[in-house]
Order: structure tokens, then sequence, then C-alpha cells
């Protein structure tokens, strides 16, 4: 043995000195997601296909340690488990994975997979008990049913509902798979602007299929639901959440579909939001509606997510608008309905303040919505990782119940009796062979599952086990290339709105500058919110003499917002109006650090092409091109957004670019050539593509007709399909960068 280890030794001396290349990895298309380092040790024994079968089958594939596993549904259950929960048992020559039920030992399975893959394998006896800190851990799909993806960027949605119920594609066990290895165990399937066909039988036996293969995984069904159904499909007059007809539709729908799917998790519902209908189209409140559905699932223990995500053009700040509609229900909504409010009070934008109805709502079951699709952080075309994001939400302490009351406390339900809790993001997966249309981005789905299992874990570990279970173990590839992730928000943000800017991107497809841009709706023109003039920029949310939003926080968060001494820079111009000349606390004038908070951007997006370069040998030539062809698109980006943001914002600061900065590499003029951004009106509904807004309910409008606009006056746009509106920009050469 001594013998064998010196060997060893010397060879990796010689390898070593001869600067010997690692082994390139073989190439693959990224489809294998975080599994792709998991050797099969064993063939699998053909597995009967149930919970109990997948967690052994797994085991005999993929376990290689010496210690046998042991899979064990507790006879005598631990309520410190609960239902999904598991505890790991290391006892030198065993390992048992103990749970209260089958799918709590799958995904202590999952668990032990990940330390074996992660190197976190503890050395000697040792007990690891996990338990979720949200009791539905769901997706939300903008799928719509022709298959196209609101705001998704990786290809068509996975369900092919024209194959469906008859042929099944393989993807759709490896997508539960994948959800349960990370923890997800709820779905809802179709996009919240929702077309009312899913609900009818034909659709429903298409569901039911669906729902037959995720069981296994733990993955439960939710369905999206259009409120004017009632009318669309069930023949009714009237949509009225009051109505009997109506009460008696919804019951009669609930039954249908329990029939089918028994574990059916619930409905998740966008109401009375961007033209969708909902109650308040019947003089009916969000509670009316919500309570209505609530009593129609209560028989089957079925649960409701009813969205806060709320706006209209009448009002003087779009960000009040949730708290303003919602606080005043609180305490009416029934025990099964889960208010879903998105992170900030916008529209995820890459910075925002938490939304304060988080801070405002005590007797509510609130949960948190996050986007996964990269709406507005760059598509599928831009490198971010977007854990740090969410993390900094949950982490931010409303202060509602004293200290500590943060919204992660919120929304897990610390501080309420009623202990349903959730959470929600918007998945950024399509049929494309990788998933999500950038091989590094899939990480986003694999944090997702992994923060909604466990707030408190840090994107630095998440970002790690990822790494290493998807790419490479070794440390001269983890160690930049986390690195990169990590900060990968924040620079987007440099490159994209910093200081607080926010919804300064083109309307419509939401990618790319459009600070000019405005629309007939102000709430959809940018320059509502960023208010550049002679006098400054920024939008002025105080009390004294702005929209008042500051004060929807509970303190110290609401003075500490509103006076622009205390408020964090990284939000100043989302809560005040600052003038160019205004010092920040580096002393540099605003101006001039928004122009170097620009300039880093650029700078660490093309910083991350070397990096790349020298992990070249770690990755595998499909993916190594593959990414880094997206990291040089990126860059350029990251130069278009500084230019457009910068020499539009000059026309009014008529401050110079300072001298150490890179020189714009186009004109305004120039640039506001790129795409039809000079639509004579702008603004699309909800930003939606054309052609893909479903039925909308009582007040439905024409397809492309802009919300709030009277019938028949929209215009009918025309439309740029976004690498289009790319190509028209002319070629960023990046001469004057370094080492490019
Ligand atoms: C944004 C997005 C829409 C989406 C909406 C929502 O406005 O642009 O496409 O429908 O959010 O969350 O409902």
């Amino acid at each position: 043995m001594k013998l064998f280890k010196t060997f060893v030794l010397i060879s990796a001396l010689i390898l070593a000195v001869s600067g010997c290349k690692v082994e390139k990895p073989a190439d693959t298309d990224g489809h294998d997601l975080w599994f792709h380092n998991l050797e099969q040790v064993a063939q699998a024994a053909p597995a009967s296909y149930t919970t109990e079968a997948i967690a052994q089958s797994e085991i005999d594939q993929y376990w290689k340690g010496k210690a046998a596993v042991e899979i064990k549904v507790l006879d005598q259950k631990d309520d410190a488990l609960g239902r999904d929960g598991y505890r790991l048992v290391f006892s030198g020559k065993k390992v048992s994975v103990e749970a209260n039920t089958a799918i709590g030992t799958l995904y202590g399975v999952y668990g032990l997979l990940r330390l074996q893959q992660t190197d976190a394998l503890p050395k000697g006896s040792k007990t690891i008990t996990e338990v979720p800190a949200y009791q539905y851990r769901a997706f939300n799909h903008w799928d719509n049913l022709n298959r196209s993806v609101e705001r998704g960027y990786a290809g068509k949605s996975l369900w092919n509902w024209e194959e469906l119920p008859d042929k099944v594609s393989p993807v759709y066990q490896e997508y539960a798979r994948a959800n349960a290895s990370v923890g997800i165990n709820a779905t809802a399937i179709n996009n919240v602007n929702a077309n009312a066909d899913i609900l009818t039988p034909e659709y429903l036996q298409k569901v039911k299929v669906l729902a037959d293969i995720f069981r296994p995984y733990g993955l439960k069904i939710f369905l999206s639901l259009n409120f004017a159904a009632p009318k669309h499909i069930g023949g009714l007059d009237t949509s009225d959440p009051l109505d009997p007809k109506v009460v008696q539709f919804w019951k009669d729908k609930t039954a249908e579909i329990y029939a089918l799917i028994p574990d059916f998790g619930g409905y998740l519902v966008k109401a009375n939001s961007e033209g969708q209908s909902g109650p308040q189209d019947y003089g009916r409140t969000h509670a009316d509606g919500a309570n209505m559905l609530a009593d129609a699932l209560a028989p089957y223990g079925g649960v409701v997510f009813w969205r806060a995500f709320v706006y209209d053009a009448q009002a003087e700040d779009r960000a009040m608008q949730a708290s303003d509609e919602f606080v005043p229900f609180d305490g009416q909504f029934r025990d099964n309905v889960l208010i879903q409010v998105k992170n900030g009070p916008i529209d995820f934008q890459p910075r925002e303040p938490i939304s304060p109805l988080f801070g405002q709502a005590p007797k509510t079951n609130l949960m948190l919505e996050v986007q996964i699709t990269q709406e507005y952080l760059g598509h599928s075309k831009h490198m971010v990782y977007l854990h740090p994001l969410w993390k900094e939400c949950l982490d931010t302490d409303t202060y509602e119940f004293g200290k500590g009351s943060t919204v992660a406390a919120v929304t897990e339900g610390k501080f309420r009796d009623n202990k349903l809790s959730a959470i929600s993001g918007v998945t950024n997966i399509g049929d494309d062979a990788n998933w999500c249309g950038h091989q590094m981005i899939q990480i986003n789905w694999y944090a997702y599952g992994r923060m909604a299992w466990n707030p408190d874990l840090s994107s630095e570990q998440i970002a790690d086990e990822w790494l290493r279970q998807t790419f490479s173990s070794d440390s001269k590839f983890i160690k930049p290339v986390k690195d990169m992730l990590v900060r990968s928000r924040e620079v987007t943000v440099s490159y994209e709105m910093p200081l607080g800017l926010h919804h300064i991107m083109a309307s419509n497809a939401h990618f790319g500058p459009g600070p000019w841009e405005t629309s007939y709706r102000k709430d959809w023109s940018p320059q509502f919110y960023h208010k550049a003039g002679p006098d400054g920029v920024g939008f002025d949310r105080t009390v004294a003499t702005g929209s008042g939003a500051t004060a929807q926080y509970n303190e110290p968060l609401a003075s500490t917002y509103d006076n622009i001494e205390t408020c964090p820079e990284n939000l100043l111009l989302w809560f005040h109006h600052v003038p160019w000349n205004y010092k920040m606390k580096d002393g540099k004038t605003l101006w001039n650090e928004l122009c170097y908070t620009y300039q880093k951007g650029i700078e660490d997006a093309a910083d991350y092409i070397k990096i790349w370069e020298k992990v070249e040998p770690y990755v595998d030539n499909q993916r190594y091109q593959e990414v880094r062809e997206k990291l040089i698109r990126q860059a350029k980006d990251a130069m278009w957004w500084r230019d457009a943001v910068l020499l539009y914002f000059q026309t009014f600061s008529n401050m110079p670019i300072p001298d150490d900065c890179y020189p714009p590499q186009h004109t305004l003029e120039e640039l506001q050539q790129v795409g039809v951004f000079r639509r004579p009106q702008g603004g699309m509904p909800g930003g939606m593509p054309q052609g893909q807004r479903p039925q909308g309910g009582q007040q439905a409008r024409p397809q492309g007709a802009p919300q709030g606009a009277p019938q028949g006056a929209a215009p009918q746009m025309p439309r740029m399909r976004m690498p289009e509106i790319y190509d028209m920009l002319p070629e960023y050469t990046l001469p004057s960068m370094p080492d490019l």
C-alpha cells in the first residue's frame, strides 16, 4: 500500500513538472444537466416505476461507496422530518437513508449522491438531517398551449400537447427526475396568462398523463386558470365568483380534475392583471375570487396560489399598487390560499428592493415568486447566476414582527399558526437540447431547487455543488468559474441598470437598452421610471416630495430608504431623484459614478472571456465553444447598454464621459435606430410577444392590443424578433478593449 502511494505521488509530481495537460472531457450537449459526472457503476435492475423502485435503482446505478446503502421508510414516524425530510445515518459499513415517506427517501438518495459527487461524504460516523423550508417548492411554466413560451428563451415548451396523451416523450420523466433531485415538488405547467382550454376534458386527459409520470418523483401538478373559464368553456354568461352557477362550475371542474389526478396540487391565478379577467370585473375582490376557488379545492387538500402582480396605468407609482390592493384583505383569505408575491415591487428587474407587501400582511399566507428565466437579464444570451439576487430578497428584513422578520422567515410561515408555505420560480426551461438555452444558466434551475429546500445555503456553496456535478471538481476550474458566477448578477446590474435604475430596457422584448422610449401608457415607458432631466435622474419615492412608496416599508427600512443620505447607493435612483453632480460616498459625482459603474460592468463582462479561456482544458469542446460564443456576445451587449444609456442621459447631464472610460462605439442616433424602438406609441401588452396573448376575460382585448387602450385603438406594430434587432446593430469590434 505504502509503495503504491509513493508511486502515485511520484507520478503526480512528474505530471506536474512536465506540465502535462488534463485529459479533455468528452463532448456533451449538456442534456444530462448536473447528473453529468455520475458514472454508472452497475446496470439498473429494470425498475418498476414507483418511488421506492426509483430510489433503489438510483443507488444501484450510481452509488460507488463501499458502505452498503439501506433505504428505509420509518415504521415509527418521526415528526421532525415531516413529509419530505430525510436522515442519512453513516455508521462505518452502512449508510441508512431514512424518512417518513417514500418520497422522503428519494430526496435522501439524491442528497447522498450529491455528497458523493461533491466529495462531501463524511469520513466517520455521522447523521445528517435535512428538512425542506417550504412545503411547496414550485415551478411556474409560462408555457402556452401552442408550445410557445412567454419569456422563454430555450426553445419550445416541453409539453407536446398535440402528441399527448398517446405519445409520451422521455423528456417528461427526465424533467421530473431533475426536479426531484433538487427537491422541486410542484409544477404549474401552463402560462399564468392562461388559456381556458387547459381545463377542457380533452386537455385534462393529457395533463393526467403528465401527472402520472411526475407522481413517483413527488411532483404535483398545478394548473394556471383563466378566471373567465366559466364563460369561455362552461357556457355561462358570467364568471362572477359569487354567482352560484359559477361556484358550481368550479366545484364540478375541481371534482373532475381530482377524479383524474387524485394528488392534483391546485390552481395558480393571475387575476385582474395585464388584461386577465378577475373578480374585479364583477365588482368583487381578490378575496372573493381566491376564496371561492379555495373552497372548491379544500375537500381534496388543494391550494390556491393567487398572484399579487397587479398594476394599472392610472397609478401614480406602479411600485405601490400590490400593497394598496392586497393589504386591505389581510386576514380575509382562506387557510388554503397563498398570495404569490414577486420579489420586487415592479417586475423582476436586475435589482429591486423587496416588495413591501412582505412586511404588510401579517395574517396572510405570503409566498415568494422569483423569475428563473432571464426576462430582464439578457435572456439566455447572458450568463447570470441568479441565486445572489434571490438570496438578497430572502435575507432582507421586513421588520414586520421585529428584527429578524426576513422575507425568508415570513414566507416560511415562522410567524403564522398556519404552517402552509410555498415558493415559486418561473422556469427557464424549454425543449433545447441543453434545456435552458445556455449551458451556464442551467445553474439557475439547480439553484432554485436548492434554495427552495434550504434558503440558508450560500450562493458559493450552491455554485460549488453545481460546478462539481456538471463540469469538473478540479480546483483550477472550480475557483475561477465559481467566482465568475457569484459575481455575475452584480456585473449585469452594472452594465444594465446600476444604482437603482430600473425598467429602462427596450419595451416588448425586454432585451437591450431603450431609455429614450415612450409609451402611450406611462407605466410602460422607461422615461416614467428614470425621469431623467436637466435636474437629475431617478424616481422620487420619498414621502416629502415623491410618491411616498418608502412609507410602505416598516421602520427602520422606511426612513433608511426615504433619506438620501442613508439610502443604499445600489437603490439610490429607485427611491430618489438625484442631481447629476450629487456627491456619492466615494466622492465622485453621480454622473461619473454612473460612467465608472457601466465601465466596470463592461470590463467584468469582457473578463469572463479570459477566465473561460483559461479553464478550457477542463471543459469538453462542445460546451466550451458554446459558452465562449455566448460570453463574447454578452460583452458586446454590455457595451451596447452602456453606450445607449450614457449617451442618452448625457443629453440631460451635459457632462463628459471621463477620459479613462472606453469611448462609446456608436452615436446615440445609431443606437436609437436599432430595431423598431421608435414606434409612434411604443409598448406592448405586458410586453407579450404578439400572437401569444391568450384569451382574456370579460375585458379581453383584441390580440396585440395594449392593456388599458380603448378597444380597437391599439396600433398593430411591426414586430422584430431579437436576433434581427441585434443584427441591425453594427458589430462591436471592441478594438479599444485590452486583451480581447
Ligand atoms: C411581466 C412579463 C409578462 C408576464 C407578467 C406576469 O409583465 O413581461 O410577460 O405575463 O410579468 O408576471 O404575469
